[in-house]
Protein backbone atom coordinates (compact mmCIF):
# COMPACT_ATOMS: atom_id res chain seq x y z
CA UNK A 1 0.00 0.00 0.00
CA UNK A 2 1.25 3.41 -0.75
CA UNK A 3 2.84 5.62 2.01
CA UNK A 4 1.21 8.74 3.03
CA UNK A 5 4.29 10.86 1.59
CA UNK A 6 4.36 8.82 -1.42
CA UNK A 7 3.55 11.64 -3.77
CA UNK A 8 7.23 12.44 -5.04
CA UNK A 9 8.42 8.76 -5.03
CA UNK A 10 8.34 6.77 -8.28
CA UNK A 11 8.08 3.40 -6.73
CA UNK A 12 7.63 1.69 -3.27
CA UNK A 13 10.13 1.45 -0.56
CA UNK A 14 11.81 -2.13 -0.12
CA UNK A 15 11.03 -4.08 2.69
CA UNK A 16 14.21 -3.57 4.49
CA UNK A 17 13.65 0.26 4.57
CA UNK A 18 10.24 -0.34 6.15
CA UNK A 19 11.60 -2.51 8.57
CA UNK A 20 14.86 -0.32 9.06
CA UNK A 21 12.85 2.86 9.38
CA UNK A 22 10.03 2.02 11.34
CA UNK A 23 9.23 2.82 15.22
CA UNK A 24 6.03 1.94 15.23
CA UNK A 25 6.58 -1.31 17.21
CA UNK A 26 7.58 0.45 20.08
CA UNK A 27 6.39 4.05 19.54
CA UNK A 28 2.90 2.23 19.61
CA UNK A 29 3.15 3.06 23.65
CA UNK A 30 2.12 6.80 22.72
CA UNK A 31 -1.01 5.94 20.98
CA UNK A 32 -3.04 7.99 24.42
CA UNK A 33 -0.92 10.57 24.01
CA UNK A 34 -1.53 11.01 20.09
CA UNK A 35 -4.84 10.56 20.24
CA UNK A 36 -5.23 12.76 22.96
CA UNK A 37 -2.94 15.80 20.96
CA UNK A 38 -4.97 14.93 17.72
CA UNK A 39 -8.31 15.66 19.48
CA UNK A 40 -7.17 18.81 21.42
CA UNK A 41 -5.63 19.57 17.28
CA UNK A 42 -8.68 18.72 15.68
CA UNK A 43 -10.80 21.31 18.32
CA UNK A 44 -8.12 24.20 17.76
CA UNK A 45 -8.62 23.57 13.73
CA UNK A 46 -12.18 23.89 13.82
CA UNK A 47 -12.60 26.94 16.61
CA UNK A 48 -10.61 28.63 13.74
CA UNK A 49 -12.54 27.28 10.91
CA UNK A 50 -10.34 25.00 9.40
CA UNK A 51 -12.32 22.13 10.54
CA UNK A 52 -16.55 22.19 10.52
CA UNK A 53 -18.60 20.83 13.41
CA UNK A 54 -19.30 17.69 11.62
CA UNK A 55 -15.91 17.16 10.83
CA UNK A 56 -14.62 17.41 14.24
CA UNK A 57 -17.37 15.33 15.52
CA UNK A 58 -16.50 12.53 13.08
CA UNK A 59 -12.68 12.94 13.67
CA UNK A 60 -13.11 12.99 17.88
CA UNK A 61 -15.59 9.85 17.51
CA UNK A 62 -13.17 8.20 15.34
CA UNK A 63 -9.89 8.88 17.37
CA UNK A 64 -11.76 7.71 20.61
CA UNK A 65 -12.77 4.35 18.39
CA UNK A 66 -9.23 3.55 17.37
CA UNK A 67 -7.83 4.08 21.00
CA UNK A 68 -10.78 1.35 22.22
CA UNK A 69 -9.41 -0.95 18.98
CA UNK A 70 -5.67 0.00 20.34
CA UNK A 71 -7.20 -1.00 23.88
CA UNK A 72 -9.08 -4.27 23.12
CA UNK A 73 -5.90 -5.78 20.77
CA UNK A 74 -7.98 -4.92 17.79
CA UNK A 75 -5.77 -2.63 15.88
CA UNK A 76 -3.70 -3.81 13.29
CA UNK A 77 -0.06 -2.56 13.46
CA UNK A 78 1.73 -2.84 10.11
CA UNK A 79 5.04 -1.34 9.99
CA UNK A 80 4.94 0.13 6.65
CA UNK A 81 2.45 2.42 8.46
CA UNK A 82 6.39 3.53 9.41
CA UNK A 83 5.01 5.27 13.00
CA UNK A 84 2.01 5.25 15.86
CA UNK A 85 1.19 8.98 14.32
CA UNK A 86 0.52 7.39 10.53
CA UNK A 87 -0.76 4.31 11.67
CA UNK A 88 -3.24 6.13 14.08
CA UNK A 89 -4.33 8.91 10.66
CA UNK A 90 -4.43 6.12 8.18
CA UNK A 91 -6.98 4.35 10.36
CA UNK A 92 -8.61 7.51 10.74
CA UNK A 93 -9.15 7.86 7.27
CA UNK A 94 -10.16 4.55 6.72
CA UNK A 95 -12.93 5.22 9.26
CA UNK A 96 -13.88 8.37 8.29
CA UNK A 97 -13.02 9.23 4.79
CA UNK A 98 -12.27 12.79 3.92
CA UNK A 99 -12.57 14.70 7.27
CA UNK A 100 -9.58 12.30 8.37
CA UNK A 101 -7.55 13.79 5.86
CA UNK A 102 -7.44 17.38 6.75
CA UNK A 103 -6.45 16.44 10.67
CA UNK A 104 -2.68 17.15 9.80
CA UNK A 105 -3.26 20.82 8.82
CA UNK A 106 -1.05 23.05 10.26
CA UNK A 107 0.61 20.35 11.80
CA UNK A 108 4.13 18.33 11.23
CA UNK A 109 5.04 15.03 12.79
CA UNK A 110 7.84 16.69 13.98
CA UNK A 111 5.71 18.45 16.50
CA UNK A 112 3.23 15.39 17.05
CA UNK A 113 5.88 13.67 17.71
CA UNK A 114 7.68 16.15 20.20
CA UNK A 115 4.17 16.70 22.09
CA UNK A 116 3.02 13.05 22.51
CA UNK A 117 7.05 12.12 23.96
CA UNK A 118 6.37 15.15 25.95
CA UNK A 119 2.99 14.39 27.31
CA UNK A 120 4.17 10.29 27.91
CA UNK A 121 7.02 11.63 29.93
CA UNK A 122 4.83 14.14 31.78
CA UNK A 123 2.94 11.56 32.61
CA UNK A 124 5.81 9.41 34.08
CA UNK A 125 7.13 12.27 36.03
CA UNK A 126 4.02 12.20 38.06
CA UNK A 127 3.59 8.17 38.36
CA UNK A 128 7.39 8.00 39.31
CA UNK A 129 6.46 10.44 41.84
CA UNK A 130 3.97 8.88 43.37
CA UNK A 131 5.43 5.32 43.32
CA UNK A 132 8.13 7.15 45.10
CA UNK A 133 6.57 8.76 47.57
CA UNK A 134 4.90 4.88 48.62
CA UNK A 135 8.37 4.01 49.49
CA UNK A 136 8.68 6.66 51.37
CA UNK A 137 5.91 5.96 53.57
CA UNK A 138 7.48 2.39 53.90
CA UNK A 139 10.36 3.75 55.43
CA UNK A 140 8.61 6.01 57.77
CA UNK A 141 6.55 2.96 58.57
CA UNK A 142 9.82 1.12 59.59
CA UNK A 143 11.42 4.52 61.15
CA UNK A 144 9.17 4.43 63.46
CA UNK A 145 9.37 0.89 64.85
CA UNK A 146 12.85 0.91 65.21
CA UNK A 147 13.85 4.16 66.86
CA UNK A 148 15.68 1.98 69.78
CA UNK A 149 17.02 -0.51 67.48
CA UNK A 150 21.01 -0.11 67.23
CA UNK A 151 23.11 -1.30 64.67
CA UNK A 152 26.66 -0.48 63.55
CA UNK A 153 26.56 2.68 61.95
CA UNK A 154 29.29 2.25 59.29
CA UNK A 155 32.28 3.79 57.39
CA UNK A 156 34.81 1.67 55.01
CA UNK A 157 32.04 -1.06 55.93
CA UNK A 158 34.10 -0.72 59.36
CA UNK A 159 31.89 -0.81 62.16
CA UNK A 160 32.14 3.32 63.05
CA UNK A 161 29.50 4.50 65.54
CA UNK A 162 26.39 2.99 67.08
CA UNK A 163 23.39 4.27 64.99
CA UNK A 164 19.29 3.56 65.15
CA UNK A 165 17.89 1.93 62.13
CA UNK A 166 15.55 4.17 61.99
CA UNK A 167 18.35 6.93 61.19
CA UNK A 168 18.96 4.35 58.59
CA UNK A 169 16.14 4.00 56.90
CA UNK A 170 15.20 8.45 57.28
CA UNK A 171 18.82 8.77 54.96
CA UNK A 172 17.07 6.41 52.38
CA UNK A 173 13.81 8.86 52.37
CA UNK A 174 16.20 11.75 52.41
CA UNK A 175 17.51 10.83 49.19
CA UNK A 176 13.88 9.58 47.99
CA UNK A 177 12.59 12.72 48.38
CA UNK A 178 15.28 14.55 46.50
CA UNK A 179 14.36 12.02 43.39
CA UNK A 180 10.67 13.07 44.32
CA UNK A 181 11.75 16.65 43.90
CA UNK A 182 13.83 16.12 40.91
CA UNK A 183 10.67 14.65 38.69
CA UNK A 184 8.60 17.28 39.89
CA UNK A 185 10.67 20.21 39.16
CA UNK A 186 11.05 18.58 35.44
CA UNK A 187 7.75 18.82 34.98
CA UNK A 188 7.47 22.15 35.86
CA UNK A 189 10.52 23.02 33.29
CA UNK A 190 9.21 20.95 30.81
CA UNK A 191 5.16 21.69 30.84
CA UNK A 192 5.09 23.75 27.36
CA UNK A 193 3.19 22.53 24.71
CA UNK A 194 5.00 21.69 21.37
CA UNK A 195 1.71 21.43 19.15
CA UNK A 196 1.83 24.24 16.42
CA UNK A 197 5.72 24.36 15.51
CA UNK A 198 4.66 21.99 12.46
CA UNK A 199 7.85 20.96 10.54
CA UNK A 200 10.20 23.42 11.93
CA UNK A 201 9.24 27.32 11.16
CA UNK A 202 5.98 27.58 12.10
CA UNK A 203 2.50 27.53 10.25
CA UNK A 204 0.93 29.81 7.66
CA UNK A 205 -2.55 28.74 8.87
CA UNK A 206 -4.14 30.90 12.24
CA UNK A 207 -3.69 28.22 14.63
CA UNK A 208 -3.82 29.04 18.26
CA UNK A 209 -1.36 27.17 19.93
CA UNK A 210 -2.46 28.54 23.54
CA UNK A 211 -5.60 27.01 23.25
CA UNK A 212 -3.96 23.74 22.60
CA UNK A 213 -1.29 24.04 25.22
CA UNK A 214 -4.35 24.37 28.02
CA UNK A 215 -6.45 21.98 26.23
CA UNK A 216 -3.35 19.10 27.20
CA UNK A 217 -3.10 20.52 30.74
CA UNK A 218 0.30 22.61 29.83
CA UNK A 219 1.29 25.87 31.60
CA UNK A 220 1.74 27.28 28.28
CA UNK A 221 3.37 27.06 25.26
CA UNK A 222 7.08 26.56 24.03
CA UNK A 223 8.95 29.55 22.80
CA UNK A 224 10.37 29.24 19.59
CA UNK A 225 10.04 26.43 17.30
CA UNK A 226 13.41 25.24 15.89
CA UNK A 227 14.23 24.77 19.37
CA UNK A 228 10.66 22.89 20.13
CA UNK A 229 11.08 20.04 17.06
CA UNK A 230 14.71 19.35 17.93
CA UNK A 231 15.01 19.53 21.63
CA UNK A 232 15.10 16.20 23.53
CA UNK A 233 16.04 17.77 27.27
CA UNK A 234 12.82 16.48 28.70
CA UNK A 235 13.54 13.09 27.83
CA UNK A 236 17.13 13.57 29.35
CA UNK A 237 15.98 14.94 32.35
CA UNK A 238 13.71 11.70 32.75
CA UNK A 239 16.73 9.24 32.09
CA UNK A 240 18.70 11.52 34.47
CA UNK A 241 16.47 11.30 36.89
CA UNK A 242 15.59 7.92 36.63
CA UNK A 243 19.20 7.07 36.69
CA UNK A 244 20.33 9.21 39.82
CA UNK A 245 16.56 6.95 41.61
CA UNK A 246 18.01 4.05 40.49
CA UNK A 247 21.76 4.36 41.94
CA UNK A 248 19.51 5.13 45.39
CA UNK A 249 17.57 1.61 44.72
CA UNK A 250 21.15 0.01 43.93
CA UNK A 251 23.03 1.43 46.70
CA UNK A 252 19.64 0.59 49.29
CA UNK A 253 19.72 -2.85 47.75
CA UNK A 254 23.49 -3.64 48.32
CA UNK A 255 22.17 -3.11 51.86
CA UNK A 256 19.51 -5.84 51.64
CA UNK A 257 22.10 -8.39 50.04
CA UNK A 258 25.13 -7.81 52.64
CA UNK A 259 22.20 -7.55 55.46
CA UNK A 260 20.72 -11.00 54.38
CA UNK A 261 24.03 -12.81 54.33
CA UNK A 262 24.78 -15.08 57.25
CA UNK A 263 27.75 -12.92 58.48
CA UNK A 264 24.87 -10.05 58.97
CA UNK A 265 21.64 -11.45 59.16
CA UNK A 266 20.27 -8.17 60.21
CA UNK A 267 17.45 -8.76 58.08
CA UNK A 268 15.40 -11.87 56.85
CA UNK A 269 13.96 -11.24 52.96
CA UNK A 270 10.14 -12.79 53.26
CA UNK A 271 9.91 -16.07 51.43
CA UNK A 272 7.21 -14.23 49.25
CA UNK A 273 10.73 -11.95 47.87
CA UNK A 274 13.35 -15.15 47.55
CA UNK A 275 14.68 -17.78 45.72
CA UNK A 276 16.16 -21.02 45.93
CA UNK A 277 19.01 -22.67 43.82
CA UNK A 278 18.61 -25.39 41.82
CA UNK A 279 21.53 -27.35 42.87
CA UNK A 280 22.09 -26.34 46.69
CA UNK A 281 18.96 -27.40 49.00
CA UNK A 282 20.00 -25.36 51.81
CA UNK A 283 20.27 -21.87 49.81
CA UNK A 284 18.02 -18.58 50.14
CA UNK A 285 18.80 -15.94 47.69
CA UNK A 286 18.07 -11.96 47.74
CA UNK A 287 17.26 -12.58 43.49
CA UNK A 288 15.21 -9.19 44.08
CA UNK A 289 17.78 -6.85 45.39
CA UNK A 290 20.36 -8.24 43.35
CA UNK A 291 18.20 -7.42 40.46
CA UNK A 292 17.50 -4.30 41.77
CA UNK A 293 21.53 -3.51 41.46
CA UNK A 294 22.00 -4.89 38.41
CA UNK A 295 19.09 -3.18 36.50
CA UNK A 296 20.32 0.14 37.60
CA UNK A 297 23.27 -0.33 34.74
CA UNK A 298 20.59 -0.43 32.18
CA UNK A 299 19.20 2.58 33.15
CA UNK A 300 23.11 4.61 33.13
CA UNK A 301 23.40 3.01 29.36
CA UNK A 302 20.06 4.35 28.46
CA UNK A 303 21.25 8.12 29.38
CA UNK A 304 24.64 8.00 27.78
CA UNK A 305 22.65 6.50 24.71
CA UNK A 306 20.33 9.21 24.21
CA UNK A 307 22.99 11.91 24.84
CA UNK A 308 25.62 10.16 22.97
CA UNK A 309 22.57 10.96 19.66
CA UNK A 310 21.83 14.27 20.32
CA UNK A 311 25.53 15.69 20.94
CA UNK A 312 26.26 15.92 17.39
CA UNK A 313 22.48 17.01 15.94
CA UNK A 314 22.35 20.39 13.80
CA UNK A 315 18.73 21.74 14.17
CA UNK A 316 16.59 20.84 13.45
CA UNK A 317 14.52 17.71 14.09
CA UNK A 318 16.71 14.81 12.26
CA UNK A 319 15.94 11.03 12.16
CA UNK A 320 18.58 9.96 14.83
CA UNK A 321 16.41 11.58 17.08
CA UNK A 322 14.02 8.40 16.79
CA UNK A 323 16.13 6.38 18.95
CA UNK A 324 15.30 8.41 21.26
CA UNK A 325 12.12 6.51 22.63
CA UNK A 326 12.71 3.05 23.50
CA UNK A 327 15.51 3.98 25.91
CA UNK A 328 12.90 5.97 27.68
CA UNK A 329 10.43 3.36 27.38
CA UNK A 330 13.23 1.15 29.11
CA UNK A 331 14.32 3.41 32.00
CA UNK A 332 10.67 4.09 32.83
CA UNK A 333 9.80 0.31 33.15
CA UNK A 334 12.47 -0.69 34.74
CA UNK A 335 12.07 2.33 37.49
CA UNK A 336 8.56 1.35 37.77
CA UNK A 337 8.81 -2.36 38.73
CA UNK A 338 11.86 -1.86 40.90
CA UNK A 339 9.37 0.83 42.73
CA UNK A 340 6.97 -1.27 43.60
CA UNK A 341 9.05 -4.45 43.85
CA UNK A 342 11.35 -2.59 46.77
CA UNK A 343 8.61 -1.37 48.21
CA UNK A 344 7.06 -5.16 48.99
CA UNK A 345 10.46 -6.58 49.87
CA UNK A 346 10.88 -3.29 52.71
CA UNK A 347 7.51 -3.93 53.80
CA UNK A 348 7.72 -7.79 54.26
CA UNK A 349 11.68 -8.29 55.35
CA UNK A 350 11.60 -9.25 58.94
CA UNK A 351 14.30 -7.45 61.15
CA UNK A 352 16.24 -8.90 63.36
CA UNK A 353 16.56 -6.57 66.13
CA UNK A 354 18.83 -9.31 68.42
CA UNK A 355 21.95 -9.49 65.94
CA UNK A 356 21.97 -5.58 64.77
CA UNK A 357 22.98 -5.42 68.84
CA UNK A 358 24.97 -8.03 68.64
CA UNK A 359 26.62 -6.60 65.40
CA UNK A 360 27.63 -2.89 67.31
CA UNK A 361 28.68 -5.17 70.19
CA UNK A 362 31.20 -5.74 68.00
CA UNK A 363 34.50 -3.44 67.38
CA UNK A 364 34.49 -1.14 70.77
CA UNK A 365 31.84 1.47 68.71
CA UNK A 366 31.94 3.17 72.15
CA UNK A 367 35.82 3.76 72.34
CA UNK A 368 35.02 7.73 71.19
CA UNK A 369 32.53 8.27 73.87
CA UNK A 370 35.33 7.15 76.53
CA UNK A 371 37.80 9.33 75.04
CA UNK A 372 34.93 11.98 75.36
CA UNK A 373 34.46 11.14 79.12
CA UNK A 374 38.21 11.56 79.94
CA UNK A 375 37.59 14.59 78.57
CA UNK A 376 34.80 16.71 79.84
CA UNK A 377 34.25 14.93 83.59
CA UNK A 378 37.73 13.93 84.14
CA UNK A 379 39.06 17.27 82.59
CA UNK A 380 42.25 15.30 80.94
CA UNK A 381 43.19 16.83 77.41
CA UNK A 382 42.22 14.67 74.16
CA UNK A 383 45.77 13.86 73.22
CA UNK A 384 45.72 12.08 76.61
CA UNK A 385 41.96 10.87 76.36
CA UNK A 386 42.87 8.98 73.75
CA UNK A 387 45.75 7.30 74.50
CA UNK A 388 44.38 6.20 77.54
CA UNK A 389 41.41 4.97 75.72
CA UNK A 390 43.59 2.56 73.31
CA UNK A 391 44.76 1.16 76.73
CA UNK A 392 41.13 0.58 77.54
CA UNK A 393 40.99 -1.14 74.01
CA UNK A 394 43.45 -3.07 74.44
CA UNK A 395 42.25 -4.56 78.13
CA UNK A 396 39.43 -5.49 76.33
CA UNK A 397 40.67 -7.27 73.57
CA UNK A 398 43.32 -8.83 75.90
CA UNK A 399 39.82 -10.09 78.02
CA UNK A 400 37.97 -10.83 74.84
CA UNK A 401 34.85 -8.68 74.99
CA UNK A 402 33.84 -5.28 73.77
CA UNK A 403 34.76 -1.79 75.55
CA UNK A 404 31.36 -1.81 76.69
CA UNK A 405 31.21 -4.31 78.67
CA UNK A 406 34.23 -3.72 80.59
CA UNK A 407 33.77 -3.50 84.42
CA UNK A 408 34.51 -0.45 86.34
CA UNK A 409 37.36 -2.15 88.12
CA UNK A 410 39.18 -2.43 85.02
CA UNK A 411 38.34 0.68 83.93
CA UNK A 412 39.62 2.18 87.20
CA UNK A 413 42.67 -0.33 86.58
CA UNK A 414 43.69 2.30 83.62
CA UNK A 415 43.20 5.37 85.25
CA UNK A 416 41.90 6.14 88.61
CA UNK A 417 40.50 9.52 87.94
CA UNK A 418 37.53 7.46 85.80
CA UNK A 419 34.45 7.54 88.23
CA UNK A 420 31.55 4.99 88.37
CA UNK A 421 29.67 6.92 85.73
CA UNK A 422 31.89 5.99 83.36
CA UNK A 423 29.59 3.16 82.57
CA UNK A 424 26.29 4.49 81.44
CA UNK A 425 28.87 6.11 78.89
CA UNK A 426 30.01 3.23 77.70
CA UNK A 427 26.54 2.30 76.60
CA UNK A 428 25.31 1.49 72.89
CA UNK A 429 22.05 3.70 73.90
CA UNK A 430 23.97 6.28 75.73
CA UNK A 431 26.30 6.90 72.92
CA UNK A 432 23.12 6.96 70.20
CA UNK A 433 21.36 9.15 72.47
CA UNK A 434 24.36 11.45 73.07
CA UNK A 435 24.42 11.92 69.29
CA UNK A 436 21.45 14.73 69.41
CA UNK A 437 22.72 17.64 67.06
CA UNK A 438 20.72 18.74 64.68
CA UNK A 439 20.04 15.84 62.04
CA UNK A 440 21.75 12.92 64.33
CA UNK A 441 20.81 9.92 65.64
CA UNK A 442 19.77 10.33 68.54
CA UNK A 443 15.72 8.92 69.12
CA UNK A 444 14.60 12.38 69.70
CA UNK A 445 16.51 14.14 66.57
CA UNK A 446 15.30 11.12 64.54
CA UNK A 447 11.32 12.00 65.48
CA UNK A 448 12.17 15.04 64.41
CA UNK A 449 13.25 13.33 60.84
CA UNK A 450 10.17 11.73 61.20
CA UNK A 451 7.92 14.52 61.77
CA UNK A 452 9.41 16.30 59.26
CA UNK A 453 9.05 13.79 56.39
CA UNK A 454 5.28 13.28 57.79
CA UNK A 455 4.43 16.57 57.01
CA UNK A 456 6.55 16.89 54.03
CA UNK A 457 4.30 14.13 52.65
CA UNK A 458 1.02 15.38 53.58
CA UNK A 459 1.88 18.11 51.88
CA UNK A 460 1.97 16.54 48.87
CA UNK A 461 -1.60 14.93 48.60
N1 LIG B 1 8.73 8.30 14.06
C1 LIG B 1 9.36 9.56 14.06
C2 LIG B 1 10.16 9.74 15.36
O1 LIG B 1 9.91 9.04 16.26
C3 LIG B 1 8.34 10.65 13.95
C4 LIG B 1 8.84 11.91 13.38
C5 LIG B 1 9.15 11.73 11.96
N2 LIG B 1 9.42 12.96 11.28
C6 LIG B 1 10.01 12.97 10.07
N3 LIG B 1 10.16 14.11 9.54
N4 LIG B 1 10.42 11.88 9.51
O2 LIG B 1 11.02 10.57 15.45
Amino acid sequence: MAKMWSGRFEKETSKLLDEFNASLMFDKELYKEDIKGSIAHAKMLNKRGILTDSELKDIVKGLKEIETEIEEGKFGFNISDEDIHMAIEKRLTEKIGYAGKKLHTARSRNDQVALDFRLYVLRKDKELSSLIKNLVHTLLDISKKHKNTILPGMTHLQHAQPISFSYHMLAYASMFKRDIERFESSYERNSYSPLGCAALAGTPHPIDREMVAKELGFKSTTINCLDTVSDRDFALEILFNIATLMMHISRLAEELIIWSSYEFKFITISDDYATGSSIMPQKKNPDVPELLRGKTGRTYGNLISLLTVMKGLPLAYNKDMQEDKEGVFDSVKTAEISLVILNEVLKTMHINEENMYKAAKIGHLTATDLADYLVEKCGIPFREAHFITGRAVALAESRGKDISDLSFEELKSIDDRIQEDVLEYLKLEHSMNSRNSLGATSVSQVEKQIEFFEKWLKEKE
